[in-house]
């Protein structure tokens, strides 16, 4: 069949790209190989989708252009999406840190799309291959179905067991785009042998800043029996490089934190000093880390502020990530400098787009990925 364009995956950029050029009324179909649209909104949030944050702002993506996200986001912000969902008549709350939540369930997001789909009179086919894809006389084709728009709308291959795949970067790599090398990105860290000590208090769960180049996060981190996870060490993951280090700061104010503890318990060791503040057996992990062994009482301050500056640049070397089976997104990805930033469009192929997780944009943690999907979608939909 002829249509005026073909959207090739059924995530949120794809959905939301495919309703908004259908309602302008465009004859659109969605392609998936998927059996049910929209699964990683399902998924989301803990079932509830994090479906955007309030602090929207373009420092909260990382790309190689910093500037490419400006225009899309500008051009359909989270009040945006906030007034659609309100719309339909979506409960949602603030859970912390501007991140916005269904009250209910991710599965209203998804109906929510799928029924601005059909409204724009979108049809979506589900459980189908994308087959070779066909350019010619400035039309594209994908199995009998031809269009002269391709939105290329797959998304990274983070999560692979729930369908995602790479092939945005192959249809990137068949019509001549660059592909920024993608890599796991919020994810959690692994360890090696020497940070063992780490391993053992997995399931522990602390405050810290977390730190890597010259970005930090303050959020909860979590020990692991690989490493590192919890928000703050995903959101430092995505700024990360193999080889690189990252510092943790795990006790605020921690040098005037130990001097107190002296005058109060000169008998007592670092180990339940420590533990007035921290959970014990992260207090304990940390004492026998930093190997000072005698009565505080016995420790002269300048040893206490040297053990308060350890406590606040904690140094660890991670040996990796947990890879894409774990990884929330992909970093990475088609390069922006192939793109329209105001219409998704490639420069050199026209009536070719690219948006969401393909593209090389990637968000912080809390709502921000899923404005990318929103924001990019909509760019297309509208240029369509
Ligand atoms: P997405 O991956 O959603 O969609 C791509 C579609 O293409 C899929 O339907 C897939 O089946 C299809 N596809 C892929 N390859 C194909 C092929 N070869 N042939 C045919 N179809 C193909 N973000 C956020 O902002 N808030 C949150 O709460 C969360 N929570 C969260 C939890 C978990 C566990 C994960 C893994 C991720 C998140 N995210 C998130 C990130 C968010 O899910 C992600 O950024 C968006 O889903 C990206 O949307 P896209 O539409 O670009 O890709």
């Amino acid at each position: 069949m002829i249509y005026d364009a073909i959207i090739l995956g059924a995530g949120g950029a794809g959905l939301l790209a495919a309703a908004t050029a259908g309602q302008a009324g465009a004859r659109v179909l969605v392609l998936d190989h998927a059996a049910e649209a929209g699964k990683k909104i399902l998924i989301s949030g803990g079932g509830r989708c994090n479906f955007t944050n309030m602090g929207i702002a373009p420092q909260c993506f990382l790309s190689e252009n910093a500037h490419f996200v400006k225009s899309a986001l500008k051009r359909y912000t989270q009040w945006d999406f906030l007034a659609l969902v309100e719309a339909h008549g979506i409960a949602w709350h603030e859970k912390t840190l501007g991140q916005l939540f269904c009250d209910g369930s991710a599965r209203q997001i998804v109906d929510m799309l799928k029924e601005e789909c059909r409204r724009g009179g979108v049809e979506i086919r589900l459980s189908t291959q994308i087959g070779e894809i066909g350019h010619r006389d400035g039309g594209f084709t994908v199995g009998r179905d031809t269009a002269p728009n391709l939105v290329v709308a797959t998304g990274g291959p983070s999560i692979p067991k729930m369908g995602a795949t790479g092939r945005a970067y192959a249809i990137a790599e068949q019509f001549g785009l660059t592909v920024v090398p993608p890599r796991p990105a919020l994810v959690p860290l692994t360890l090696g042998g020497e940070e063992r000590l780490f391993k053992e208090i997995s399931g522990i769960a602390c405050p810290v800043v977390a730190r890597a180049k010259d970005v930090s996060f303050e959020e909860a981190a979590l020990f692991t029996h690989k490493g590192l996870s919890g928000p703050a060490i995903l959101q430092i993951s995505s700024y990360w490089s193999p080889g690189e280090t990252i510092a943790l700061s795990v006790l605020a104010d921690a040098a005037e934190k130990l001097r107190a503890a002296k005058r109060k318990m000169p008998r007592a060791h670092l180990k339940a000093a420590l533990a007035e503040h921290l959970p014990n057996r992260l207090a304990e992990a940390l004492a026998a880390r930093i190997g000072v062994t005698a009565e505080l009482g016995a420790l002269p301050d300048r040893t206490l502020d040297e053990t308060a500056e350890t406590l606040t640049r904690l140094t660890f070397r991670p040996t990796g990530t947990e890879g894409y089976a774990k990884a929330e997104v992909t970093a990475g990805g088609i390069d922006t400098a192939a793109l329209s930033s105001k219409t998704m469009e490639a420069r050199t192929v026209p009536g070719l787009y690219a948006v969401g997780e393909a593209v090389d944009v990637t968000g912080w943690l809390g709502g921000y990925n899923f404005q990318w999907a929103w924001s990019s979608g909509v760019a297309a939909g509208r240029a369509i």
